[in-house]
């Protein structure tokens, strides 16, 4: 029945072509056609049940089926369904939102710009940045420092941020000009016998060095997620951020926070920013801040990133930047509904205090023949599968064991994220601790069933 030509799965392979998919793979195996959800569960149009153990991309922080979201939408677009904010246009939930979003974030933040993505809130900072150092009169102050493995999106100025072969291969990225560091994953990149505080030395006199070699005056900002997300769960060593910061700082390079994994209580504090001490010029939000129940991100600037911008607009005649959907009021009621739902109940302590049984339970796999590192910080970890564990070597290749592991986990009711052979969790904020014990333990046997096969099976033939 499934396969009837006029089934969703059918048409699926039929007319869509899917974003982050190997498409010809995709006809062979199809799509898992995603019906319905509630709490941190969704079902497939089969009727089986999964618990969403990435919140969806990182983002369903409430949960799924909240009605009070969908009543959030629902009054909005009876009322105002859709308005703009160009030319001196506003709406009240924009508003409302924008305040609440520079009261809530760190002092020196003092207005927010709406976008849809993520994608298009890190394309606005470097316009945004560009802009106001030219205003400064800084025309040559325009390059970004970013690091390998990075995620700040996929279009042509944010793909050039992000640090992943998958997203710049054969796109004819990066196009703009952009540096990576190392990645700050000290199990990966630290030297043998190197401390953290060692290793976040050593990353620091990178970065020092990189703007001596491009020249200060051509390095305009530096971007991180404070715990990176999509290339993999890596949270910095320590003493990393403050180290950064002192390097930025010196050199008039401003600090760009991406918090779109992490903001909104993801690491068990508000934000990243919170938990590493980052005193960011930029901070950009998204995902959780409508629990990804409508598209929606925030720029939030520092006021002398605003007084530049705004004296340039002033003087050129305009700020020629901005989206349709720049400030559009249905997401702006729904990001209002679903912060007051995350203050109400507690979930920024519910992802401390849930978080660290997650942490734990996860740690205790670290003994598993399979496993070389688990990390991660409050509801989000990532577990890293090796083929040795006193030498740290990886399969070979990279990622066929991460497949195998990501589609068992479905026949035991799981959806993960499989990053190379990291596998990430990032369940709904709203989880309890028996939940995430019944998230790991299906997690355990789906490992070792990929163990027993792996003992009869060449990771190449998987
Ligand atoms: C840290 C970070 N920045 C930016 C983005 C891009 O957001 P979007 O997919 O909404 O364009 C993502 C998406 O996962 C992200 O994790």
């Amino acid at each position: 029945m499934r396969r009837h030509p006029n089934s969703t799965y059918a048409r699926d392979v039929e007319y869509v072509l899917h974003p982050v998919t190997n498409a010809r793979k995709h006809e062979e195996v199809g799509p898992i056609v995603i019906d319905r959800g509630e709490g941190i569960y969704v079902y497939d149009d089969l009727g089986n049940r999964y618990i969403e153990a990435l919140a969806g991309l990182w983002s369903v922080a409430v949960g799924f089926g909240e009605k009070r979201l969908v009543e959030a939408a629902s009054r909005q677009m009876a009322k105002l369904p859709y308005y703009h904010t160009f030319s001196h246009k506003t709406n009240e939930p924009s508003v409302d939102l924008a305040e609440r979003l520079v009261k809530m974030t760190p002092a020196r933040l003092r207005r927010a710009f709406f976008t849809n993505s993520g994608s298009e809130a890190n394309d606005s900072v470097i316009k945004m940045v560009w802009y106001y150092n030219n205003a400064r009169g800084l025309r040559t102050k325009k390059k970004f420092i970013s690091r390998v493995n990075a995620y700040h999106g996929i279009t042509i100025a944010s793909g050039s941020l992000t640090g992943l072969p998958a997203n710049q291969r054969d796109f004819d990225l990066p196009f703009v000009p952009v540096r990576h560091l190392t990645c700050p994953h000290y199990y990966r990149y630290a030297e043998p016998g190197e401390t953290e505080e060692a290793f976040a030395d050593r990353l620091a006199a990178e970065l020092e060095a990189t703007i001596m070699e491009e020249g200060p005056d051509t390095v305009a900002a530096f971007i991180g997620e404070p715990l990176m997300g999509a290339g993999g769960v890596l949270p910095p060593p320590a003493t990393y951020w403050e180290k950064i910061q002192a390097v930025c700082r010196r050199y008039d390079v401003l600090i760009v926070a991406d918090e779109v994994i992490n903001g909104f209580g993801r690491l068990g504090t508000m934000f990243g920013c919170d938990y590493y001490g980052i005193d960011p010029d930029v901070m950009v939000l998204s995902k959780q801040i409508t629990s990804s129940y409508q598209p929606l991100a925030a720029v939030m600037i520092s006021h002398e990133l605003y007084e530049g911008i705004a004296d340039n607009s002033g003087r050129i005649g305009t700020f020629g930047h901005g989206f349709t959907a720049s400030g559009h009021p249905v997401p702006a009621a729904v990001a209002l509904e679903n912060l007051d739902i995350i203050e109400e109940r507690n979930l920024v302590e519910n992802a401390r205090r849930v978080g660290e049984v997650m942490q734990t339970e996860l740690r205790a796999l670290t003994d598993h023949p399979l496993v070389g590192e688990v990390r991660g910080a409050g509801l989000i970890a990532g577990v890293e599968l090796v083929a040795d564990k006193a030498t740290k070597a990886k399969f070979n290749p990279v990622g066929k064991v991460g497949a195998q592991v990501f589609s068992r986990a479905h026949e035991h009711g799981l959806i993960i994220r499989a990053i190379g052979d990291t596998i990430a969790f990032c369940p709904p904020l709203i989880i309890s601790e028996d939940q995430v014990r019944d998230m790991v333990e299906r997690f355990k046997v789906t490992l070792d069933e990929t163990a027993t096969l792996l003992r009869e099976t060449d990771v190449a033939a998987l």
